[in-house]
C-alpha cells in the first residue's frame, strides 16, 4: 500500500466516523432524557436536516476538488452521498414507524394531499436509485456516461429536499432559503462549468 493511499484510507475512515455523530448525538440526547416533549419531531427535524446537508455535502465535492485542484476529494463522493441516502433513510423511517406506526393508508392519504410530503417522498424515492447504483461494479456494468446521467437526479434530490423544507415551514422561511441559495450557487456552478467545458463562448468572434 502506498503511502497515499495510507492517507486517503485515514481521511476515509475520519469521513466516516464524523458523519456518523449527528446519529450519535441523537441517540445520546433520547439515552438522556434530553429530547423536547416531542420527541418524534425532533428525531424528524434532526434526520430530516442532516439528510439535506449531506446531499449538498455530496454536491459541493466536484466544484471543490476543480477549484482546489485536490483530485482526491472524488474519493469520498460516493460516502458522502451515502451518508445522504442514511439519513434520509432514517427520516423516512421515523415518519412511517414512529409518526405513522406503519399505517400504510395513512401515509398515502398525507403523501397525496400534503405538499411537502409529496415533494419530501419523491426526492426520497429518487435517492433509491442513486443508493443503489453506486457499488463500483454496477458503475461498470452501465458505464460511466449512463450512470453520470442517472447521478444528475441528485440535483433534483436536493431541489426536492429545499422545497420541501420551505413548503413545512410555517413561519420564518430563512433556513430553507439558505439551502436554497447555496444550492442555486453549486447549480449555477455546474452550468458553467459545463459551458466551459463545451467551449461556449470562446468560439464568440469579436
Ligand atoms: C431527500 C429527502 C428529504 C429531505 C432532504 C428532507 C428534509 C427535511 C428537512 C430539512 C426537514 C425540516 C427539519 C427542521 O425543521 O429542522 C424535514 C422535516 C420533515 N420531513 Fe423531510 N425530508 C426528506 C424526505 C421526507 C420524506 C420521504 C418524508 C415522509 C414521507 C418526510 C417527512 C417529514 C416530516 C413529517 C417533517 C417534519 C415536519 C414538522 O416539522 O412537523 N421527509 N425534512
Amino acid at each position: 500500500m502506498t503511502r497515499a493511499q495510507r492517507e486517503i484510507g485515514v481521511l476515509k475512515s475520519a469521513v466516516f466516523v464524523l458523519s456518523l455523530i449527528p446519529l450519535a448525538l441523537l441517540l445520546l440526547k433520547a439515552a438522556n432524557d434530553e429530547l423536547s416533549a416531542n420527541p418524534i419531531k425532533d428525531i424528524t427535524e434532526e434526520t430530516g436536516i442532516w439528510t439535506l446537508r449531506f446531499l449538498v455535502a455530496t454536491l459541493s465535492i466536484t466544484p471543490l476538488r476543480k477549484i482546489t485542484g485536490w483530485q482526491r476529494f472524488a474519493r469520498f463522493r460516493r460516502m458522502v452521498g451515502l451518508f445522504a441516502f442514511f439519513y434520509g433513510f432514517l427520516h423516512f423511517t421515523t415518519y412511517v414507524y414512529l409518526d405513522q406506526f406503519f399505517s400504510f393508508e395513512e401515509i398515502l392519504r398525507d403523501v397525496a394531499k400534503r405538499p411537502f410530503i409529496t415533494v419530501g417522498f419523491t426526492a426520497f424515492v429518487l435517492m433509491i436509485p442513486l443508493a443503489v447504483t453506486s457499488p463500483n461494479r454496477i458503475v461498470k456494468w452501465m458505464g460511466g456516461r449512463r450512470w453520470q446521467q442517472l447521478h444528475r437526479l441528485v440535483y433534483l434530490v436536493a431541489l426536492g429536499g429545499v422545497f420541501h423544507y420551505l413548503w413545512l415551514v410555517k413561519a420564518d422561511t430563512s433556513r430553507p432559503l439558505r439551502y436554497g441559495v447555496v444550492l442555486s450557487v453549486l447549480l449555477l456552478y455546474r452550468m458553467w462549468d459545463f459551458f466551459k467545458s463545451r467551449g461556449v463562448g470562446s468560439r464568440v468572434k469579436v
